[in-house]
């Protein structure tokens, strides 16, 4: 609509004028998705969200997500300023592992590696030894698992469990879930296969045991998104956010992507599997946040700088 188009000219130009530059998940709205591509700004996992932000030159970053990942580029490049759409938009991980409680648990077990998933807040990065993102949890395990290495995993616990079971490393998981992954139902998905005998099932693993034990493929959101490409099938159903469809339909044109349901009836759920969160993301607050400055995130000088060991790890890993 014309409304549309005049907030995304008045972002186009604002980026220009602020020297910022747009950095958006999967999971936010196609118009956000949009806009990034179109402004040379990008689309992608957390992972590459965190290269992409640290390596551009914009002096200003705008980080259209959840909180985490505000937090992660602020502490890879604090000379940034790093804006939201707004601060509100978190994670139920990083709801569900408060710093205090997870040093105390880590502070118990010190014989015990401490990996941390990329959904967490600054101050639980600064206690960990390493961060990983769903894109090469299993690599960084199996890296230390190769040395001997036990575990202290937090927060998702499905992912953990995934993580265990692939690399066979000693893991003690913390007990966090993703409320929007955590409703899919294997029940629901092999009831939708009985509909589309041929589909391929594409599952993230921040999802239940059971969920990812039907999977044809298991991954971070951009592997998701590979698979659909490269799989023969022509359908796929999928567990992971909607907002994920944008890309992967631009990455695999023609071919029929299907949502999970979240129900265990087969009822296709057409707004469940949606984040909260990322769903507070919109034109609206990306122009205030260009206007206005607000939502500015702020990390903590000494806190920054412990968190960015265990986060420069994983970067020069993955690298
Ligand atoms: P990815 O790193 O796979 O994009 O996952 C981020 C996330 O929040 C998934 O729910
Ligand atoms: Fe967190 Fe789940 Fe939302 Fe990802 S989809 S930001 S893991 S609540």
């Amino acid at each position: 609509s014309a409304e549309i188009e005049a907030y995304k000219e008045k972002i186009r130009r604002l980026l220009v004028e602020k020297d910022a530059c747009l950095v958006a998940h999967y999971y936010t709205d196609d118009l956000i998705q949009q806009l990034a591509d179109e402004t040379g700004g990008c689309v992608s996992d957390s992972l590459e969200m965190a290269r992409f932000g640290a390596r551009h030159p914009a002096s200003t970053l705008i980080v259209a997500g959840v909180r985490f990942m505000g937090e992660t580029a602020k502490i890879l490049s604090p000379e940034k300023r790093i804006l939201m759409p707004t601060l509100e938009a978190t994670c139920s991980l990083d709801i569900g592992c408060p710093a205090d409680e997870f040093a105390a648990f880590c502070d118990q077990h010190p014989d015990r590696e401490v990996v941390v998933y990329a959904n967490t807040s600054a101050a639980v990065k600064a206690r960990a030894d390493w961060v990983v993102t769903s894109s090469i949890a299993l690599k960084v395990v199996e890296h230390l698992a190769d040395q001997g290495k036990k575990i202290i995993w937090a927060p998702d616990k499905h992912l953990g469990e995934y993580v265990r079971k692939e690399t066979g490393a000693d893991m003690l998981l913390w007990d966090g879930s993703c409320i929007v992954h955590e409703e899919f139902k294997a029940k629901g998905i092999l009831d939708l296969k009985q509909v589309y005998p041929d589909a391929a099932v594409l599952v993230h693993p921040e999802s239940p045991d059971a969920v990812v034990q039907i999977a044809d493929a298991v991954g971070s959101t951009s592997q998701l998104i590979k698979a659909a490409q490269d799989m023969p099938n022509d359908t796929f159903i999928v567990a992971t956010d909607r907002g994920i469809f944008y890309k992967m339909q631009q990455a695999a044109p023609g071919k029929r992507l299907l949502e999970a349901p979240t129900g265990g009836s087969g009822a296709v759920c057409r707004s469940c599997a949606h984040c909260p969160w990322m769903a507070m993301n919109g034109l609206e607050n990306i122009l205030a946040a260009l206007e206005e400055g607000a939502d500015e995130i702020h990390v903590d000088a000494t806190l920054r700088e412990q968190a960015l060991k265990p986060l420069q790890r994983m970067l020069d890993f993955s690298a």
